[in-house]
């Protein structure tokens, strides 16, 4: 019984600094997508919208990245067609609900920058081979995720194969309920040890 207190304790202080994280993330994923704007505003091209689907494979994507050094060979710095190629992608693509069919057209651009200092993630983007992405005409949406020193922000467009529209086929779901089950359990077992 004496342990309750504890644990009760040691929860309140992950929670808290949980969404201390989160915020800061917030921020900084808040300060790039107005750069970014501003930089297609000062090209004449329409403002990114911000797509949920997007958001939750850049989050994705910046998990995956998140314990790679930054080298000059990483993010912004990759020889295109040189990118690291994820295994498990279609997983993560999944995990948001989306499928290829409606994700071929966007484009991933991941950036890795010590302690995301602000004006430097922005000119990783505005200032390098990803700028090629971010002043072209067919991209509508953005999605921007950041993880330890990675930010990754993904591009969608307004046709079909790029849209990010949601997957709500059979194929899907059941993969979906398989990822449930499993958090379920995870959720089980932790209770029992606790
Ligand atoms: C990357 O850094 C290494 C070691 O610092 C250096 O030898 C190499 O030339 C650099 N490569 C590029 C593309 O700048
Ligand atoms: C990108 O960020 C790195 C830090 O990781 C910095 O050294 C580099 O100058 C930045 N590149 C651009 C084009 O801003
Ligand atoms: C986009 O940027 C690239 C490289 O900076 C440049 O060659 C191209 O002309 C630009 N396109 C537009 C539409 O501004
Ligand atoms: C991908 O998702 C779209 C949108 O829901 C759906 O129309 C399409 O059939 C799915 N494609 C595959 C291969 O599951």
């Amino acid at each position: 019984m004496a342990s309750i207190p504890r644990y009760f304790f040691i929860s309140l202080l992950v929670l808290h600094s949980l969404l201390f994280s989160f915020v800061k993330c917030d921020d900084e994923e808040d300060n790039l997508l107005k750069g970014i704007n501003s930089y297609r505003a000062s090209l004449n091209l329409k403002t990114l919208r911000e797509n949920d689907k997007a958001k939750c494979l850049a989050d994705e994507m910046a998990d995956q990245f998140k314990d790679q050094p930054c080298t000059n060979t990483t993010g912004a710095n990759t020889v295109p067609g040189t990118e690291p190629q994820f295994s498990d992608y279609p997983k993560l693509l999944s995990k948001c609900k989306l499928n290829v069919t409606t994700t071929r057209d966007g484009m991933i651009m991941p950036a890795c920058v010590p302690n995301l200092v602000p004006d430097l993630v922005l000119s990783n983007f505005t200032k390098s081979q990803y700028s090629n992405y971010l002043n072209d005409t067919k991209f509508s949406g953005v999605g921007i995720g950041s993880d330890d020193n990675w930010m990754v922000v993904v591009l969608t467009t307004s046709n079909p194969e790029g849209s990010f529209t949601p997957d709500n086929s059979s194929a899907n779901l059941v993969f979906q309920l398989g990822l449930i089950s499993h958090a379920v359990f995870l959720l089980v077992a932790f209770l029992i040890l606790l």
